[in-house]
């Protein structure tokens, strides 16, 4: 693929095929067609916009280019792609994953996977040796999400993918809190990663979709086949929001990953604060680990109020950010965890992995920093 030389802020931009190649267009002109014709009913480069349009090709080119792989599909949720890169999972198999995951996932995974005949133990995925204790004779892979969501737990990659080689199991990685620029799981041995689009590759809060990639032919094959039988792809128009999103991934990372960091440094000394969980603080407690696999610490930090009453309050006065379950866009999102993002888990697992009704994450967004910090201190006050 070309562009594998660049450095990632040229690889956002120019995403490997920035032109249209039919017409030269600066940018990939929406394809808004359902099927294609075939010339004396021989099929072209495309057939039928389920199995491939121009649009679909040039974004999940670009999202593998940026994770180093060769193969990319986008699907039509972040969900989709989970629920894409699950299905290399087949009846009879059993799935090791972490208790602190995504709501979402944690639905997909207890509530969906079990009907289809696949079995999940939830460990602690920063212990290696209860993820080794997981592994039975039918085990076929690990899901993992690190940093996880909301509580920031880091999982050893590089271990657990030995782990994964020592016993012939598959590695799923969730990338989104991450992004390619700051974590390339692939690079360390991961096989298959998963973003849920709709947040830091889109960017803009308008768009849901998903990726996934691979760098594995056979894995490929095989993600391909599924897709195109099930069906939730992504939109050619989502595809070019989501190909105009990335030209400004880098710069958009960059500026709310350091207003992030100053957010965390001020909110950890607010005496309203009980703590606050943020990589790139200098106390985190797994700060070397997360730095030994990632090259930045994101976005995204969750905080906790001393008084769980005050949240009513906070969320009731608080002026820029929306406050919403979502992550990764140019605005800041606040999200409270317990009723939002997490409202699926339920609520003694959510006790237990700390997730409590005073904790809120904060996806930082690029408005200018002192207008954050003013808004959350007049909200807190
Ligand atoms: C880490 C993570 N993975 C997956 C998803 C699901 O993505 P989507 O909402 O695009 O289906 C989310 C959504 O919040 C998420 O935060």
């Amino acid at each position: 693929m070309d562009g594998k030389h660049y450095r990632s802020a040229t690889q956002v931009v120019h995403q490997g095929q920035d032109r249209d190649p039919y017409t030269g267009a600066s940018t990939v002109p929406i394809y808004q067609a359902s099927t294609y014709h075939h010339p004396g009913g021989i099929p072209g480069e495309f057939d039928y916009a389920r199995s491939g349009n121009p649009n679909r090709q040039q974004v999940e080119q670009a999202v593998a280019l940026l994770e180093g792989a060769q193969y990319g599909f986008a699907c039509s949720s972040g969900m989709a792609a989970i629920g894409t890169a699950l299905s290399l999972l087949k009846a009879g198999d059993h799935l090791v994953a972490p208790e602190d995951l995504y709501g979402g996932s944690y639905r997909y995974l207890t509530q969906l996977l079990p009907d289809l005949g696949v079995s999940v133990s939830y460990v602690d995925f920063t212990d290696l040796g209860q993820i080794k204790e997981a592994i039975s004779a039918n085990t076929r892979g690990f899901f993992i999400e690190t940093p996880s969501n909301p509580s920031f737990l880091i999982s050893d990659l590089r271990g657990i993918v030995a782990l994964a080689k020592q016993h012939g199991l598959l590695t799923l990685l969730d990338n989104t809190f991450m992004t390619p620029l700051l974590q390339q799981p692939l690079k360390l041995g991961i096989d298959v990663v998963i973003h849920s689009a709709t947040k830091f590759l889109g960017g803009h809060s308008d768009l849901l979709a998903g990726v996934v990639v691979t760098d594995n032919s056979e894995l490929a094959q095989r993600l391909k086949r599924f897709l195109n039988g099930f069906g939730a792809v992504l939109s050619p128009f989502d595809c070019f929001l989501l190909s105009r999103g990335l030209k400004t991934l880098k710069l958009r990372i960059d500026a709310a990953q350091s207003s992030a960091l100053q957010l965390a440094e001020r909110l950890q000394t607010h005496p309203a604060v009980a703590r606050v969980l943020y990589p790139g603080l200098d106390n985190f407690k797994q700060r070397e680990l997360h730095f030994s696999q990632a090259s930045g610490a994101g976005a995204v930090l969750s905080f906790e109020l001393k008084d769980k009453a005050r949240v009513k309050s906070l969320l009731q006065k608080v002026r820029l950010p929306i406050i919403a379950p979502s992550l990764g866009g140019v605005e800041t999102i606040l999200t409270h965890c317990w009723s939002m993002s997490h409202a699926a888990m339920p609520a003694d697992l959510k006790n237990r992995l700390g997730i409590g009704e005073g904790l809120l994450r904060i996806s930082v967004g690029i408005e200018d920093v002192e207008d954050l910090w003013d808004d959350f201190c007049q909200a807190l006050a």
